[in-house]
């Protein structure tokens, strides 16, 4: 234990004294400063910032109730101990209560010194705490700014993909070759998004996928510029936070699907609607995406395309460890269920 200082409240020198007797006995280190009135307190718990308060009960001009209350507003970590001959029990124990470290009679002044170091040493200890939880909260506040700011760059590097697919999209004069640029530029948007939303996010992890599609549906529908009283779409989702491991195919999966649904659904600008459900229940979520249009080919077999799209729809379900199902009841409908993984390693 280092020099203490200690900032006695006591309006009677000689008791003063036989404290700082006490404390050189058991070769405590300090420095003393006494005082006897509020004023003369208050501007020594500013001045000299004592380690350690030694008060007396009761004295002339002040008393030591209140110089504890005014240690807790000024000063909450200062141990603060009653050094007094008139304690009685309970009052003892109500200023324990209070915020007190301990209490000494002044006929027993043997205790003095135990007392002081049990209340340095928990003071120290605290301190300690509170030290190792504030450079907790900064590094997890630096990695979050480093986390966001990676998020950044990514979207940014995906985006600067975008309009390069864009630009290059200009000098296309084949319709063909033209969309296969623009279904490349979509699919980069809709990474792009789902970093956007990491960033925004308050998790940096996780992100609100149902708010994810409403974001998606919107840009693609523009995208492709559908006019929204020929397609109507309906967007029946719940607010489900998913990992970003399970967020990057699942929104590839939205975009392709939602994609051929706008491309292929309603062939010569007949009107059709586009329902996009995301759900829920135990531990299986449940995306379907399904159009009334004209349906797939007969014959297409969308387990064992040659085309791109669907393939990746299901090497993406794959990658989730989910189930992808085809409904042709009424238009084309896209089932696909899965588990949240666990994803182990660097978060
Ligand atoms: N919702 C749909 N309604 C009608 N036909 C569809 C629908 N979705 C897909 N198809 C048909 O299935 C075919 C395969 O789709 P897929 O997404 O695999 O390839 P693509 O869209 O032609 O090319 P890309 O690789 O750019 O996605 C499409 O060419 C289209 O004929
Ligand atoms: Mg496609």
């Amino acid at each position: 234990m280092g020099e203490l200082k200690v900032l006695i409240l006591e309006d009677v020198q000689y008791d003063a004294e036989l404290m700082e007797y006490e404390m050189r006995r058991e070769s405590l280190k300090f420095l003393s400063r006494r005082v006897e009135t509020e004023e003369d307190f208050i501007r020594e718990l500013n001045d000299f910032k004592p380690d350690l308060i030694l008060a007396d009960h009761s004295l002339p001009h002040f008393d030591g109730v209140s110089a504890l209350e005014i240690t807790k507003k000024r000063s909450p970590h200062t141990p603060f101990i009653f050094v007094s001959g008139k304690i009685g029990n309970e009052f003892a124990v109500d200023m324990l209560k209070n915020g007190a470290k301990d209490y000494v009679f002044k006929n027993n002044l043997t205790k003095l010194a135990p007392a002081i170091k049990r209340a340095i040493t928990e003071r120290d200890e605290l301190e300690e705490l509170i030290n190792s939880r504030n450079q907790l909260k900064e590094a997890l506040e630096e990695k979050e700014m480093f986390l966001k700011e990676i998020h950044h760059r990514v979207k940014n590097n995906l985006m600067i993909i975008s309009n390069l697919l864009e630009l290059q999209s200009y000098y296309i004069k084949d319709k063909a070759d033209f969309n296969v640029f623009r279904d490349s530029k979509t699919r980069a948007d809709s990474m792009a998004l789902i970093h956007e939303k990491l960033y925004q996010s308050t998790n940096l992890k996780k992100i609100d996928f149902g708010e994810y599609i409403h974001s998606l549906a919107i840009d693609i529908f523009d995208s492709y510029n559908i006019a929204p009283d020929r397609i109507k779409l309906v967007i029946d989702v719940e607010e489900i936070m998913l990992d970003i491991n399970t967020a990057i195919p699942l929104g590839l999966i939205v975009n392709e699907l939602l994609t051929n649904s706008l491309k292929y659904a309603f062939p010569e600008d007949k009107n059709g609607i586009i329902t996009i459900i995301f759900s829920k229940t135990d531990d299986i979520f449940t995306l379907i995406i399904k159009d009334n249009g004209i349906g797939l080919k007969p014959g297409i077999d969308f387990k064992n395309t040659e085309s791109l799209g669907l393939e990746l729809v299901n090497n993406l379900t794959r990658q989730i460890d989910g189930n992808v199902e085809l409904d042709y009841d009424d238009g084309t409908e896209f089932r696909i269920t899965f588990k949240e993984l666990e994803y182990k390693g660097i978060s």
